[in-house]
């Protein structure tokens, strides 16, 4: 079979133009794929698939350092074969199988996350609230460099949307992250409103937890979610003076 620069055959460039584009073939080559209106229909539903998958992806996907970490988190606190039969359970498409730098579907992370909450007897809010602490320590030990010279949890905080989540775009592309803006801000107090077709402001909650830790400062992190649920929900923090 010859190959062209652009890496496909003249055979696959023709099959490619004439079963997406219908552009008929200008030889009929030896093994020629068989033509017609079904095969046709199938290659148009295939690219049309793709074209969409492409578009819904940023709803869909997550990265596998979340997934890592979530492992991580249950198998220190509940033991390994605590996990395994959890993963078992759960009868992921990945089967479980995550690394970090991958991207896996979301709907395993929700799918982890229920039938954890339904083996602890724990609300999944409490449960990504607890995981989100732990992540931020994970974090900080996984990307130093986005701390330095870091040294107030408020200010940190207000980075998040304009710093850091940047950074980590350049890092993942393809992450989908939140939006934090922030309302009002003093010198010992942040309101940040979060937004996310994810819906996990628990985990916000943690992670801003977790950055009072972090910092070694003591204060009150307030929720107050949208009614409809946890894709909006806005963060008082307020420091001890
Ligand atoms: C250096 C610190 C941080 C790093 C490296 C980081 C990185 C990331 C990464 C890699 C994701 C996954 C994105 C994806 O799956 O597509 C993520 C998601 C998320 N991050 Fe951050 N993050 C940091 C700090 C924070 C902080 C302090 C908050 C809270 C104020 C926060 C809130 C979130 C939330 C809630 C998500 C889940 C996705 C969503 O709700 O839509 N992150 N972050």
């Amino acid at each position: 079979m010859q190959w062209n620069s652009s890496g496909f055959s003249g055979l696959a460039i023709q099959v490619i133009l004439h079963e997406c584009f219908f552009v008929p073939y200008v030889s009929t080559p030896k093994n020629s794929p068989h033509c017609d209106f079904c095969s046709r229909l199938y290659l148009t539903k295939k690219l049309l698939r793709c074209c969409f998958d492409e578009v819904t992806r940023r709803v869909t996907d997550m990265k596998g350092v979340i997934f890592t970490e979530l492992f991580n988190v249950v198998e220190q606190s509940q033991g390994a074969n605590f996990l395994d039969d959890l993963i078992d359970a759960c009868d992921l498409p990945s089967c479980g199988a995550y690394t970090s730098v991958g991207t896996y579907d979301f709907a395993e992370m929700q799918t982890l996350v229920a039938e954890l909450s339904k083996r602890t007897h724990i609300p999944a809010a409490a449960l990504l609230e607890h995981f989100g602490q732990h992540l931020f320590k994970r974090f900080h030990a996984l990307y130093p460099n986005l701390f330095a010279g870091h040294d107030c949890p408020l200010r940190f905080l207000m980075e998040v949307e304009v710093v850091i989540h940047k950074e980590v775009l350049k890092l993942y592309p393809e992450a989908e992250l939140p939006s934090f803006t922030t309302l009002d801000h003093t010198p010992n107090s942040l309101t940040l409103l979060y937004e996310s077709r994810r819906g996990l402001a628990p985990l916000a909650l943690g992670l801003i937890r977790g950055c009072l830790l972090h910092f070694d400062t003591l204060g009150t992190v307030n929720m107050e979610a949208d009614p409809a649920g946890f894709n909006k929900a806005v963060f008082t923090i307020q420091l001890n003076s």
